[in-house]
């Protein structure tokens, strides 16, 4: 406990949060996998916010990089078509799900781009991005440089014919000698080679620096994230080319590069930032405080496994690369992956239900619960539509929703009477709020849930030893402080809550007139009108 205490998890200092949660590609629907990756970024702002911290909880959709281009051109629309139409459906996926977003953007608004451009021309004026020319594949026909992912070879290892960024038959990645009689994917025409010219990110520079931050903070971290970022600081960190021969993304504020454009993830996870200035122009608040060193914060980036190194790594070499004191990324959120009926979720298969048709057809409490209480924190989970509704009905139903039925809508009783409360209970609840904070801020959310629920079945078996039902007839005084005590519990579960379940919880604070969520114990100190309170759950049959 004491080292706990020692970790700041009590203290009442106000931290200034970053919660950063993954940009979605806006080239298809937001499935659960999504969901499931980025849960964890809305239970820990509301979470630290109901501790009392200032949070920014920023996101938005990634518009640009090749998936919206090639989706664009199978659908004959224009990127910005794509990109707008999946916007939209994004934003009606997470308002459903009720992610509290300081700010939901998007990467194709002049204000990024503006930001971006800047920060990439620090860069540039530090020294860490820097010009190189060199051969690269060109197609005489289109008249364009050729990504290995535009080019088309027979795989040397298995001799299936691939894209030459990886063989999908066999994995194989191709040498670059082996890319020599490579043709290009569009037009079959056989590629040459050509002289180029891109701008390219001295990564190698901030070796020592990301090996540092790394180190201070990955005991914290999931083991994929240890392991991945490990895995490339071991290789050592190589230079990166942060130019692209694309027509859609962001310009390169450098002269002759017109007919070039800025690499998707660096634009990308610059976004939390441009967010975070943006949010803060707008309320006339100062953004350092999230982003400097010397103000108490704390930063979070939440999302799945495959975008790991381009947040513990990417993003602190270009913070670190602009020399303005910048505080790195502390925590890394990183999920495995969400398996359907035990199949990797894959468009091609259509077994990944889409977010929205999930929540069309479910409440969002539940859906968010289960995810959180079954989802991929350490391993890839599977999820199946009897699992959820085993949770829904015999967990959140049952426990949650029967202990609010047969306190609040206690048959014949109309006021709740502010009563005594037991000491005991007040202790276990008290308990409960500790146990979920130090759960919630090592990351273990999965247990953070089981421990409130835990003390959902504590008030049940208190109920039950109770017998109020018994007490009405004989001993209306221990009748009064049994309902209020439990009554209090609710009050108490509707912060606890409050992270997975807010609706829910919303609807109690409402039930009970109580103000504002916050990490503490709270007691009921007026009687209360009972006589229209309604059921939280609905059984799913
Ligand atoms: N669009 C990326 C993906 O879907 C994630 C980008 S996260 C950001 O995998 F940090 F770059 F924004
Ligand atoms: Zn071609």
């Amino acid at each position: 406990m004491q080292d706990k205490e020692d970790r700041g998890i009590f203290n009442m200092e106000k931290q200034n949060i970053v919660i950063g949660g993954a940009w979605p590609y806006a080239n298809n629907s937001l499935h659960l996998g999504h969901l499931a990756g980025l849960i964890s970024g809305d239970v820990l702002a509301r979470y630290h916010r109901l501790k009392g911290d200032n949070v920014m909880y920023v996101s938005g959709t990634d518009c640009h990089g090749t998936p919206i281009t090639q989706r664009a051109k199978k659908e004959g629309k224009t990127p910005k078509e794509i990109c707008e139409y999946y916007d939209e459906e994004f934003r009606r996926t997470f308002e459903k799900m009720n992610f509290s977003y300081t700010l939901y953007s998007k990467t194709d608004t002049e204000y990024h781009a503006e930001k971006v451009k800047e920060i990439f021309k620090k860069l540039y004026d530090n020294g860490y991005i820097y010009e190189k020319i060199e051969p690269q594949a060109y197609c005489t026909k289109c008249n364009k440089f050729l990504q290995d992912r535009d080019i088309q070879i027979t795989c040397p290892e298995c001799g299936n014919i691939t894209k030459a960024d990886q063989c999908d038959v066999c994995t194989h990645v191709p040498t670059v000698e082996e890319l020599v009689d490579g043709v290009c994917l569009e037009c079959g025409t056989k590629a040459i080679q050509k002289d180029n010219k891109n701008l390219y990110f001295a990564l190698s520079k901030f070796q020592e620096e990301i090996e540092k931050n790394t180190n201070r903070n990955k005991s914290k971290w999931r083991s994929n994230a240890q392991n991945e970022t490990e895995k490339y600081l071991k290789q050592g960190l190589i230079d990166r080319a942060v130019t692209r021969d694309l027509d859609w993304g962001i310009d390169i504020p450098l002269p002759n590069y017109e007919d070039k454009k800025m690499y998707v993830w660096i634009d990308a996870v610059l976004g939390y930032l441009t967010d975070t200035m943006k949010v803060c122009e707008e309320n006339g608040t100062s953004w350092e405080e999230f982003w400097k060193e010397g103000h108490n914060n704390k930063i979070y980036m939440v999302h799945g496994k495959d975008n790991i190194v381009f947040h513990s790594i990417i993003l602190n070499a270009l913070l670190a690369g602009l020399k303005e004191n910048f505080h790195l990324v502390d925590v890394i959120v990183s999920t495995e992956y969400l398996n359907i009926n035990d199949e990797k979720i894959s468009k091609s298969k259509g077994n990944g239900i889409t977010a929205l048709e999930m929540l069309d057809k479910y409440n969002s409490d539940s859906l968010r619960f289960h995810i959180i209480n079954n989802g991929p924190e350490k391993k890839d989970t599977n999820f199946t539509i009897e699992g959820f509704e085993t949770t829904h009905n015999s967990e959140i139903l049952n426990k949650f929703g029967n202990l609010v039925n047969r306190t609040l809508r206690f048959k014949g009783l109309e006021q709740l009477e502010v009563a005594k409360m037991n000491e005991d209970v007040k202790k276990e609840i008290e308990k409960t709020y500790k146990e979920v904070a130090i759960a919630i801020e090592d990351l273990e959310f999965k247990l953070a849930s089981d421990k409130v629920m835990q003390l959902v079945e504590y008030a049940n078996k208190y109920y039950d030893e109770k017998q109020p039902w018994v007490l009405k007839k004989e001993n209306i005084e221990e009748f009064n402080n049994t309902i209020y005590t439990c009554a209090n519990i609710i009050a108490n579960l509707s912060n606890l809550f409050e992270p997975f379940m807010p609706e829910a919880c919303g609807k109690i604070r409402n039930y009970l007139k109580l103000k504002n969520p916050k990490w503490n114990y709270v007691e009921i100190t007026s009687n209360i009108d009972l006589t229209n309170i309604e059921p939280l759950f609905t059984r799913i049959s």
